[in-house]
């Protein structure tokens, strides 16, 4: 409960530096949700935006809200991103991907002028790599990607739906979930080894991606860095 009000908190206060006429990018899962819902509010108080979204559940909360959501294809430019974290370092490295849709997540941040990252405290950590590291793979060759990544050294699972089925991402990969030992030394290295494997599409790393970082508190209150 209290993580939920620290998350409204964040997503709350980057709804306020959206200004009219912005191109806003939607992340991912209940932070940005939070973000989404705040953004709704001022919609209706009056605000002029549009904006894009990296998943079909954000797109469709925006749009019960009355934002215009644009296809990303025909957008002239983002202005501003807003998106959660699984954790996120000193340095605002970051792993994304806990709702699996770390892919377009990346394409939104790239393409924006900025990415604010909404997070509670819990996800503030000193090296990243302790949450499990996604990994979007195309089906076409799956076994042997993952014999790849396994020779590697990488020791994972596939992501399974709750059903027990393999979870497909909105771009129709599977998700390989690595869980490291312990913290990488370089993420960046891991990401670079990983992203060689042919089939690979990318990784749930994010690095120099982030701009200002919103920690939300469960007393409402916020802090920037
Ligand atoms: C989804 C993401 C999310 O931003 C991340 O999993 C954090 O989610 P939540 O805000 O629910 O804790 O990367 O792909």
């Amino acid at each position: 409960m209290s993580h939920h009000e620290a998350k409204i908190a964040a997503g709350k206060k980057a709804a306020e530096w959206i200004a009219d006429g912005m191109i806003v990018g939607l992340g991912s899962g209940s932070t940005a949700e939070c973000f989404i819902d705040s953004l709704i509010e001022l919609c209706k108080e009056g605000l002029k935006i549009e904006a894009v979204a990296s998943s079909r559940a954000s797109a469709e909360r925006a749009r019960k809200g009355g934002i215009a959501v644009m296809d990303i294809n025909s957008v002239p430019r983002i202005d501003i991103t807003v998106d959660g974290a699984d954790e996120i370092d000193s340095e605002k490295r970051m792993i994304k991907g806990g709702g699996g849709a770390h892919v377009r997540e990346k394409i939104l941040a790239a393409a924006s002028k900025e990415m604010v990252v909404i997070v509670d405290e819990s996800k503030l950590v000193g090296t990243i790599g302790r949450a499990k590291l996604p990994v979007e793979v195309l089906f076409f060759g799956s076994p042997s990607t993952r014999k790849q990544i396994e020779e590697m050294g990488y020791k994972g699972k596939w992501r399974l739906q709750k059903d027990g089925t393999l979870f497909i991402t909105e771009n129709g990969n599977l998700l390989f979930d690595i869980q490291f030992e312990s913290p990488p030394l370089s993420p960046e290295q891991d990401h670079f080894n990983l992203t060689q494997i042919p089939g690979v599409v990318d990784t749930g790393f994010f690095f120099r991606l982030a701009g200002r970082v919103i920690i939300g508190y469960p007393d409402g209150t916020t802090r920037v860095q």
